[in-house]
This record gives C-alpha cells, structure tokens and sequence, in this order.
C-alpha cells in the first residue's frame, strides 16, 4: 500500500526547491511570435515574471532559452499519453521521455506541465485532447505513468544544484462530454494520494466542466466551483492557467443550451470575465496554499489582445497572486521536512490494466461514433447524449477533415480528382476510424494526415495514388524544412 502522507511529503520536499514566478505567460514559440511578443510587453513595462513555453524543436527553444536569459521558462509538455494503460510498452515511449527531458533541461524548466488527456488511446488517433476515463483504475494507471516519467526526470535531469524538474498534471478541458464513474476532484485525489506529483488547475478547464456535466443543471456556476476546490486536492495545485473560451467553427452559429454558451477551451478567445470572477473564488481558498505561478495561455492569440489581457490581469490579481503565494510559503516553512527518495509501488494487476485497454478501445469507438454508449462509465453521458453527439458527429470530423492542417488545401489536386470520381471527403472519416492500428512514430497529427490520407486514396481511388504521393511528398518535404528552421508550415496550428 502507498502510505499518502510519505506521499503528500515527497511532493512537499519537491516543492520547496521551486521558488514563486509570480504571473506569466504561457506561449508558443511561433505563435504569435515569442520575441515580437516579448518585445512588445518590454515596451509596456511588462516584463512577464516567467514565460511557459509549449513544446516544439529542442533548437527552437535553446534559441529562446539564450534570447530572454533575464525571464525563467518553464516547459508544456505534449505527446505523454500518460493516461493510457498501455503507454509504457509503446516502442516511442523511452524516445519521447527522453526528448522531453531534454528540452525540459534547454529550457532549465522547474517542472513539465502535462494535461491529463490524450490524442492517441487504442490505437486510434484525434487531433485535440481527450480527457481521461474518469474512474479508479484509471487514476491509478495515471499515477503509474506519471510516477515513471517522474523517475526519468529525476536520473536525467537533475540539476546542479540537485534538484529535479516536478512533474505537474493538468485537469483537462471537457469538450460537449465527459464519460466515468467517479466526480473528477476524487480522480485527481486517488492521483495525488499515489504520486508526488503538482497540479496545474486551468480556470476555463473548469467552466467547461462545469457546462458539460450534470452540474450546470444541478446548480450556479458559484456554488459548483465552492463544492469542487472543496473536492479538489487544491494544495497540490503549484500553477493555475486562465485562458480564452468561444464557440467552436464546426458548431455554425452560435448555439446556447440551458442559458450558457457551447464555449470549449480556445486560446486564441479572449478571456471571458466570467474566468476572472472563478479566479477570484480559486485565489481566496484557504487550501490554495503551494501555488507558484499564474500563466495566462496566449499561444495563437493576436499580439495586441495578449498585451491588454495581460496588463489588465497584472493590475487585478498581481497582489492577490504573491499574498497567495505567500500563504503557502508560510505553511512549508513551519513544516520542517525530512529528505525522502521518490517511490511509488505498481499496484493494479494484469487483468484490470486489460479491462482498462478494453475501455479505453470502447472509449475510441463511442467517441467516433463507431458504437454505442454502453457500460457504467457512460451511463451519465447516455442521459444527456447531445454533447457526445456534437463531438461526434460535427467536432471530429472538422478535427480530421479541417484542423491542423485543411485536406483540400494539402492536396489540392487529389481532393479534385476524388471529387471528379464521385468519392466525399466525409468518407476519408468514417475510413480514419473504421479500425485502430499500430503507431509508426511518435505523435504527429499532421504526418499522420499524411499517411492516412495516402492510405484511403489507395484504397478508394488506385489510379489517383501517384498524384496523392506527389503531394504527400511536398509536404513531407515541407514540414521537415520548416521544423529545420524553426517556422510552422501553412496552417498547422499547434496541436494543444
Ligand atoms: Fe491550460
């Protein structure tokens, strides 16, 4: 058995070597562009108290470590499906822990951020997050997976000074749905009672879980966030994010149900003030006591928005964020703790990691539509089916035909001589998910587009093939050219 106290004390001795950042951006490196953006707050006299930087070529983000040596960086990991049962037996797994570690040690990070979600589970692919299964056998294959990666960053990238970047898991967005048997602040509970690792808690995460779970229905959006910090193991949360929310483009106009918007996470928004009033209610709580840092999350938001936000959110919390911050350092400091190694026991058998597999293949298929919800863990989902039936029928297919990369503007000439045979796009949807197969590279929507793509024109249109790799090859060519240099190539936005 884990004892949660040797627990919650190695989190407590990780911690103590993160000093406060105070309030900061959390950016990508290309979008907008870091130092046209850097520059523009310097003008302003805003100086960002750190800059968390989403992940991206290790030379890109050298170069930002050496062109802001005055601003700490932190580090947004992606493509650790650390969610998934079976993630430490993928062949990329020990290559992609490897290269975060890296990059967490060129940016000299304090600690990888992670969202608790994936975009790969069952050997089917999406192109934004998904959140876990909410349930206990999948919180303990969460802390699992966090507690090896934790390991890998204590042998790889231990400091000078001997420490070590914390790992800090972040609750995910809800987009329409939401599928378990558990309340979300006991997942990450069972979570932090097995692991040492932080929390980050994102304010618009929130609102949308409050919009996609029977809580809207049930109760005021007030009393909701009251009842879920006191739920919520909010002494773990060592970073809080507030981003934009909007209605997604897949939806058409804009749609309102029950009195409140169908906003999902969306950084390129503005924040809505509805996010600054939660931020209030998560700042006063008194168990809101290892807090370092408050980023707001501007990647792919115009430059102009970022430096008003921003100046705007500095002059409202700046105080309220080191009072908080300070609360908790007085808290750690009467605490006086002893040194203890990292050690987290496997606790859950072979046949419940299977019966998570299976879950997580179900999960897959639910959310392409490709079967019925069935099982305990949709039960609360199957009673209020329009936000499933949104993600599947309008969110994922937008996500395969339009995000992170247009089909029609990748290969233009190929999607004219399918359509001159009669052949719909739609059909290269139902063909992405009819069945799930192996990895061949780590995560990469955009190469995987590629091969999919190349695979269904193959299948459906023999004679179109040679034109599809054609132009399979020019972006291929394309892309390895631009992560060379360092610039994104036509309209793939960043995967997060
Ligand atoms: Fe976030």
């Amino acid at each position: 058995m884990v004892d949660p106290d040797f627990v919650q004390q190695n989190f407590q001795r990780r911690l103590r070597k993160i000093p406060p950042q105070g309030m900061g951006l959390s950016v990508d490196v290309y979008s907008p562009d870091l130092f046209e953006l850097v520059n523009r707050l310097r003008k302003r006299g805003l100086q960002p108290g750190y800059l968390e930087v989403f992940k991206a070529t290790t030379i890109a983000l050298t170069t930002v470590r050496q062109a802001v040596p005055d601003i700490p960086l932190a580090y947004h990991g992606e493509g650790l499906w650390i969610t998934q049962p079976d993630v430490q037996a993928s062949p990329f797994f020990q290559q992609d822990v490897s290269e975060m570690v890296t990059q967490l040690n060129s940016l000299q990070s304090l600690w990888l951020n992670h969202e608790c979600a994936m975009k790969q589970m069952a050997g089917y692919s999406f192109g934004t997050y998904v959140p876990p299964l909410y349930t206990r056998r999948s919180a303990e294959v969460v802390a699992a997976n966090i507690a090896t990666v934790q390991q890998a960053m204590d042998r790889q990238g231990r400091r000078t000074d001997g420490t070590a970047p914390l790992f800090l898991l972040e609750m995910p967005p809800l987009t329409y749905f939401s599928a378990g048997t558990i309340p979300i602040p006991h997942f990450f509970r069972l979570v932090t009672a097995l692991v040492p690792c932080g929390l980050v808690l994102d304010i618009g995460h929130l609102w949308t879980v409050y919009r996609y779970t029977a809580a809207c229905r049930r109760t005021s959006l007030e009393r909701f966030v009251r009842e879920f910090l006191d739920e919520f193991p909010l002494e773990r949360v060592v970073e809080i994010h507030v981003a934009g929310l909007a209605c997604h483009e897949s939806l058409g106009e804009s749609k309102e149900r029950e009195g409140l918007p169908e906003w999902i996470d969306a950084h390129a928004a503005p924040i809505p003030s509805i996010l600054f009033t939660m931020l209030e209610q998560v700042l006063a709580h008194s168990n809101l006591v290892s807090l370092r840092a408050l980023a707001l999350e501007v990647d792919t938001k115009p430059i102009e928005i970022i430096v008003e936000e921003y100046a705007e959110a500095l002059r409202r919390f700046s105080l309220l964020v080191q009072k908080t911050m300070a609360r908790g350092r007085a808290v750690e400091q009467s605490m006086g703790l002893t040194s203890r190694p990292a050690s987290v026991q496997e606790t859950m058998c072979q046949s419940d990691r299977q019966q998570l597999r299976d879950d997580y293949a179900r999960y897959a298929q639910i959310i392409s539509g490709q079967a019925p919800m069935t099982g305990p863990e949709w039960q609360e989902t199957a009673a209020e089916a329009t936000g499933l039936t949104r993600y599947c029928m309008s969110y994922v297919p937008y996500e395969i035909l339009h995000w992170g990369g247009d089909l029609t503007e990748m290969f233009p000439q190929t999607c004219r001589a399918l359509a001159e045979r009669g052949i719909r796009l739609t059909e290269f949807v139902v063909f992405w998910f009819r069945s799930p197969r192996p990895l061949t590279h780590s995560y990469d929507f955009f190469l995987l587009k590629i091969e999919r793509f190349l695979e269904f024109v193959t299948e459906r249109a023999l004679d179109v093939r040679v034109c599809a790799e054609e132009e399979c090859d020019m972006l291929r060519l394309a892309y390895a050219q631009a992560n060379e240099v360092g610039e994104p190539v036509m309209e793939m936005e960043r995967t997060r």
